[in-house]
């Protein structure tokens, strides 16, 4: 355990940004409350993702000021803003980190104004990449609804292979779903 990690702590990963593919990924901030309330208050977001709804400025604070510090400190996982020339565009995360198996998974969602660019795939291939070659991690998986095609797009667009479904894994607003397992393994890097 390193001295700046906080005491009970052993793993974290480090507060990078990372950047290329034309995305950078960097900490969220208080000027990102109306960009993270708008994109997570979406129509398609909510219908992918258990947000709570409505989804308010107050949300978004609290998840910028709190609950991400927090995952980044408990060693939990990180939490970047997907930027372009400087906007948000989106939120990736990596979260359910198990530092002795050495397994991490993504989330993600991208801004209306963001989509259609490939940008969630750009920037989990640079996350993961990042976590396999350089924070340790074995294993980097994204669940996506069995519905979600541009989601599965995404993860195959990020070097993920698909290695099955997990029945009834997941919860959207409209109830439970099936969840397809997508998996990058540090192997992999090799032959990327
Ligand atoms: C999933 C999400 C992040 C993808 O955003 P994006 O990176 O802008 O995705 P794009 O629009 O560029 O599409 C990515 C791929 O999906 C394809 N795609 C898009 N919509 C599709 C659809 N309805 N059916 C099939 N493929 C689709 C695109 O053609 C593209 O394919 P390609 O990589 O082969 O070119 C975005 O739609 C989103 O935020 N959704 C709501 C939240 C969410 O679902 N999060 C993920 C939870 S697992």
């Amino acid at each position: 355990m390193s001295a700046a990690q906080p005491a009970g702590v052993e793993h974290q990963f480090a507060d990078a940004v990372l950047e290329g593919a034309g995305v950078r990924l960097s900490p969220l901030g208080p000027g990102d409350v109306d960009d993270v309330t708008a994109g997570c208050r979406d129509e398609l977001t909510q219908r992918w993702l258990p947000l709570p709804s409505p989804y308010t400025h107050d949300v978004a604070r609290a998840f910028i000021e709190d609950i991400a510090p927090g995952m980044h400190a408990s060693g939990a996982g990180i939490v970047r803003r997907i930027e372009v020339g400087g906007r948000l565009c989106g939120v990736i995360d990596l979260k359910k980190t198990d530092w002795r198996a050495r397994t991490t998974e993504i989330g993600y969602w991208v801004a209306p104004w963001g989509r259609g660019r490939g940008l969630a795939g750009r920037a989990s291939k640079l996350l993961a990449d990042w976590a396999l070659s350089e924070q340790g991690m074995a294993r980097v998986v994204i669940h996506c609804a069995v519905g979600n095609m541009s989601s599965q797009r995404a993860a195959v667009s990020a070097g993920f292979t698909r290695e099955g479904v997990a029945r009834s894994a997941g919860i959207v607003h409209a109830g439970r779903v099936d969840l397809v397992v997508f998996g990058k393994v540090s192997s992999d890097l090799d032959v990327a």
